[in-house]
């Protein structure tokens, strides 16, 4: 396997800035549209940081525990900047009951130092196939947790 680094596609900084302006502006900066711009500035950043949330609740007018409850809410926002790499865990019921517990414990371990970014999903349609990770949009399909460690750069006893 060869995974490539994914193709964040972020613009400049200044750039973003006015980008995310124009979107609350878009929504008369209303926080009803939240959600919708919590994703905005996750595709211009690439991750939602706490100056960022807190300068979206002033702009919004919502109180900062209100912004970061809905963004941590959803599995899909991150709050670090992405790596170099990106790995999913399938954390769906047919996954969990073929052992993606242990799996998604290998890659913590293995992640943690590298330059992987790892997030969990809930299905990813390839039940057939448990457990299954997704290394740089590569399925590993009924992968071990010691071979998804290796992947990730780490070592594991499973
Ligand atoms: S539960 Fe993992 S692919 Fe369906």
């Amino acid at each position: 396997m060869n995974p490539t680094a994914p193709d964040l596609n972020i613009p400049a900084s200044d750039e973003r800035e006015k980008l995310l302006e124009r979107a609350m502006a878009r929504h008369h900066n209303s926080g009803d549209a939240l959600i919708e711009i919590l994703h905005t500035a996750q595709q211009l950043y690439g991750y939602l940081s706490r100056p960022l949330l807190s300068k979206m609740a002033r702009r919004l007018n919502l109180p900062p525990s209100h912004v970061l409850g809905v963004a941590t809410f959803y599995h899909l926002f991150r709050f670090e900047p992405p790596k170099k790499h990106s790995a999913i865990v399938c954390l769906g019921t047919a996954c969990y009951a073929s052992g993606a517990g242990q799996l998604l414990a290998a890659a913590q371990q293995s992640a943690s130092e590298g330059e992987w970014t790892l997030t969990t999903g809930r299905c990813v349609g390839s039940c057939g196939l448990a457990p299954i990770a997704i290394c740089d949009g590569i399925p590993l399909a009924r992968v071990k947790p010691g071979d998804l460690a290796a992947v990730l750069g780490g070592k594991h006893d499973g």
